[in-house]
């Protein structure tokens, strides 16, 4: 208790120094959203309440939500100018949308948080305290005293969790209990800093900052992780897969991009289908020439439309048109890929002898080339 009250005692001498009208807020909060309409006016009442005293906006990034929660956001920035809304069209992404959130921001210190009500806003002033103190990064921590995954997370995904922050922490030397945390503060001048280098796809955007900043002196307060009341998450398999990307670009220094950890693995799942059909076809009683032609067709495909939905979702090619034009197209990189793994891989065997030596840098330099070339001739994207 006396540690609240002098928290907010410091926060209001400290207020009432800082405001002037006219001045932009100290702190903007950043709230990425996709379909949070049922919950949006209930986490402004909180964090307004939360942040009694201290002069605030809420920059509300949503990504064109089906149920319109830009609208409503828009509506209340009508009335209440602190909640501000950057309607983001045609782009998914929790990490893109924190970081355009953070760069709308001209305030000295910037926190992200969700918008389901999971985080406890009410810890939102013990952090910024902490991070006018000098800590650069003040991490909402449900692995520290005071903090816990409540109910937030089912058993499967808290432990998921607890492993990638290992993971993680071993990738990056960081010692944060909490490095899957959604819920920071930190100081603007560090996200500017950092946002050229930062990856937009995926949710794990505090690892990422803290992967490409220069040694960050950082907090971390407790808190309990509550449980989704409205709407759905949005973590899923394509995200976990992100975040194996993101390690594997952070680990190569840069080199190894995440979108080609996709397509990697897509690459790998057109291996298996490959087989499969070839498999079948054989079974089916056709010669060997017929049924591994077929296969190589229908691997490819199966690729190509793999990429688009997943490595490309943000390419994405939608009509008929385009769609058979990008199809044409990848058939063509992919023959000039098999040649490109037919060359390598016998300059390898002729000189290494090792088979699977030989094999193995035939298939990564086909991949490279697959993956560079169909980046600039099937998907172009920026
Ligand atoms: N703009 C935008 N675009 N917002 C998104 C997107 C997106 O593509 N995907 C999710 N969001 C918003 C949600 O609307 C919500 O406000 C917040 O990001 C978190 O998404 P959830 O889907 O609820 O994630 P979670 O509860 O499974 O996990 C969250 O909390 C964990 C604990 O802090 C994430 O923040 C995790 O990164 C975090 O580990
Ligand atoms: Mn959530």
């Amino acid at each position: 208790m006396a540690e609240i009250s002098r928290t907010h005692q410091q926060l209001d001498e400290a207020a009432s120094a800082a405001f002037q009208p006219g001045t932009c807020p100290e702190l903007s909060v950043v709230v990425p959203t996709f379909n949070e309409r049922a919950n949006l006016k209930e986490l402004i009442r909180r964090v307004d309440a939360a942040l009694a005293g201290i002069h605030w906006e809420m920059i509300v990034v949503d990504d064109d939500s089906p149920d319109h929660t830009a609208d409503l956001a828009k509506d209340i920035g009508q009335t209440d100018a602190r909640i501000r809304c950057l309607r983001r069209v045609n782009r998914r992404g929790l990490a893109g949308a924190c970081i355009e959130g953070m760069l709308a921001s001209s305030a000295p210190f910037v926190a992200v948080m969700d918008g389901d009500l999971q985080h406890d806003e009410t810890i939102l002033p013990n952090m910024l305290i902490k991070a006018r103190e000098g800590m650069d990064l003040v991490i909402g921590s449900r692995h520290v005293e005071g903090g816990s995954s409540g109910g937030g997370f089912s058993a499967r995904r808290d432990h998921m969790s607890q492993m990638a922050t290992k993971f993680a922490g071993r990738v990056l030397h960081a010692e944060v209990t909490d490095l899957m945390s959604g819920f920071f503060l930190l100081k603007r001048a560090v996200v500017e800093k950092a946002a050229p280098a930062l990856t937009p796809s995926g949710f794990k955007i505090l690892v990422d900052i803290i992967a490409v900043s220069p040694p960050l002196a950082m907090a971390e307060v407790g808190y309990v992780f509550r449980e989704r009341v409205a709407g759905q998450s949005k973590f899923d398999l394509k995200i976990g897969f992100e975040f194996l990307g993101l390690l594997a670009h952070r680990a190569s220094n840069g080199y190894i991009p995440v979108r080609f950890v996709f397509f990697a693995l897509t690459g790998a799942s057109g291996v298996l289908i490959y087989l499969a059909t070839l498999k079948a076809a054989l079974l089916a009683g056709a010669g060997f020439s017929l049924g591994n032609g077929a296969a190589i067709v229908i691997a490819m495909t199966s690729n190509f439309f793999v990429n688009n939905a997943f490595t490309y979702a943000d390419a994405k090619l939608r009509n008929l048109g385009p769609l058979l034009r990008g199809l044409l197209f990848f058939y063509v990189v992919c023959a000039f890929g098999s040649l490109v793994n037919f060359g390598i891989g016998g300059w390898f065997y002729a000189h290494h002898q090792t088979w699977w030596i030989a094999g193995l840098a035939g298939l990564i330099m086909g991949s490279v080339w697959n993956y560079t070339l169909s980046a600039i001739f099937v998907w172009r994207h920026d």
